[in-house]
């Protein structure tokens, strides 16, 4: 067996990256997510640009970069379904559950994966996990709701944290604000999706249980790795 153990993490996202180009359908458009492994995709992407319709995008910085490379971005509107959606993700464990909106982007993620019949998660094997909760939980609030869901937050024996971005709380794409909550013990993701969902004044929970990955390519020390769920 041959083992590659000097790749780098930004070496690992490249490989995934380049190898979500086979869910690529030709003469479609993609859904294309956010973060630095959607990057290496959206690169790679521009190798086949002529092959395909265009994506739709969940955010702002993936347009920018899509749109600079010569890839026509549709509004997530003008799109009834797509047949796949890429994108990385902070944690997955080993049912396709996944935390995400490190990158702030979790809303528009979960929109256009709502959209898709088939959610490919690109990783590097640091995103594994054996349950969700070690990475800080994105929540994405209405702002005159942070502290009281931070509150809520507390009572569960958990800490939220506002997201800062200079000194300032962070503004989303959507003009909201993100709660970081540490503590958390998410031993059944579907339930603790729907859970938080309803508190008022969340926007989106950065659980993708209900909206899980179909597939992961997971990139390791011995190549990429599929798993399917
Ligand atoms: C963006 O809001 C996130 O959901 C990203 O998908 C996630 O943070 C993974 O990003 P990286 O690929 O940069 O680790």
């Amino acid at each position: 067996m041959t083992t590659t153990t000097s790749l780098t993490q930004d070496e690992l996202k490249t490989l995934v990256g380049q190898a979500a180009l086979q869910y690529v359908v030709p003469g479609e458009i993609v859904g294309v997510g956010t973060g630095s492994t959607v990057n290496k995709f959206i690169d790679a992407l521009a190798s086949i640009k002529d092959q395909i319709k265009g994506a739709v995008s969940s955010s702002v910085a993936s347009t920018e970069r899509l749109q600079a490379l010569g890839i026509t971005v549709f509004d997530a509107n003008a799109v009834e379904s797509l047949s796949v959606y890429i994108d990385g993700a902070d944690e997955i464990d080993g049912k396709g559950h996944m935390v995400k909106g490190g990158g702030a982007a979790l809303t528009r993620e979960k929109i256009v994966a709502a959209l898709a019949q088939r959610f490919v998660c690109i990783a590097d094997e640091s995103k594994l996990v054996s349950a969700l909760g070690r990475f800080p939980l994105p929540v994405e609030v209405i702002p005159i709701a942070a502290n009281h869901v931070a509150r809520r937050f507390a009572a569960m024996g958990a800490q939220a944290n506002l997201r800062l971005a200079n000194g300032l709380p962070m503004v989303t794409d959507n003009g909201q604000h993100i709660l970081d909550v540490k503590g958390l013990t998410i031993a059944d993701p579907l339930a603790f999706e729907s859970e938080i969902n309803q508190w008022p004044g969340v926007v989106t929970v950065g659980v993708f249980a209900h909206q899980k990955a179909s597939v992961c390519l997971l990139g390791t020390a011995q190549g990429v790795k599929t798993l399917v769920f």
